[in-house]
């Protein structure tokens, strides 16, 4: 099963030896990666809808992996009992269901060892959950793909407090010096420089706490950004 790079960067992160279960899984492809790779014996492949479970079935059948791969349709871990699994990937999904999720099932997300997430938008948000509710970050990457820049993060139970820039920025990306971070903050910035220059149509805007904030946090990535 050849993955994208983006699920790649999600598989390679997985505990090898773990039992996964993949929420949201729609297609299955990256628990029979996974299984296929000898990383890890069995998956729980869980997805809310019956249709992109249904094709995830098709691709289990295809593989000949109906013994090591369980199907369940359900709301995020709800289809998970405690300590059945010890890995949980969600990717594909914004930091904001990926958080409902976790917090919709206290007992299972309380129980794993790993998680492995790849938000597709709010990833500082992301973190800042991760730090307030005591994961630590024990790695993550960037993947380009299309154009796109996707962050991938796993964290294990641990206390990690970040900054509130880090949580943008990514602690690891930027202690590792990962090869895309530059081009990350550039992005980060261009984000903030959008907002600032739509403020500054509306009258008072610039006089507002948001305005300041946001400009202070473009300038620390700006500092951070002449540092590479
Ligand atoms: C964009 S796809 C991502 C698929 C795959 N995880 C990936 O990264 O390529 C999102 C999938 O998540 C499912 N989904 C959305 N919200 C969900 C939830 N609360 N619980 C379980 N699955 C969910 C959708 O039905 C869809 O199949």
């Amino acid at each position: 099963m050849k993955l994208s790079k983006r699920l790649r960067a999600v598989a390679d992160f997985v505990e090898p030896g773990s039992i996964l279960a993949d929420i949201g899984t729609d297609h299955g492809y990256l628990p029979i990666a996974a299984i296929e790779e000898k990383r890890i014996p069995s998956a729980i492949a869980c997805d809310l809808n019956q249709g992109p479970l249904s094709a995830a079935e098709r691709a289990v059948k295809e593989a000949n992996m109906e013994d090591v791969i369980s199907l369940r349709l359900g709301d995020g871990l709800a289809p998970i009992k405690p300590d059945e699994v010890t890995n949980a990937a969600i990717a594909g999904m914004g930091a904001t269901t990926i958080i409902h999720i976790l917090e919709g099932a206290p007992e299972v997300t309380d129980s794993l060892s790993r998680l492995i997430l790849q938000p597709m938008s709010g990833a500082g948000l992301m973190r800042k959950w991760l730090s307030e509710n005591d994961w630590f970050i024990v790695a993550e990457t960037l993947v380009e793909e299309d154009g796109i820049i996707y962050e991938v993060i796993a964290a294990e139970p641990g206390r990690m407090p970040i900054k509130p820039i880090m949580c943008d920025v990514g602690p690891l990306l930027w202690l590792g010096r990962h090869p895309l971070i530059k081009k990350h903050i550039y992005r980060l910035m261009q984000s903030d420089k959008a907002i600032l220059d739509n403020m500054k149509k509306g009258k008072n805007a610039v006089e507002s706490e948001k305005y300041k904030a946001i400009k202070e946090h473009y300038a620390e990535l700006e500092k951070m950004f002449r540092c590479l």
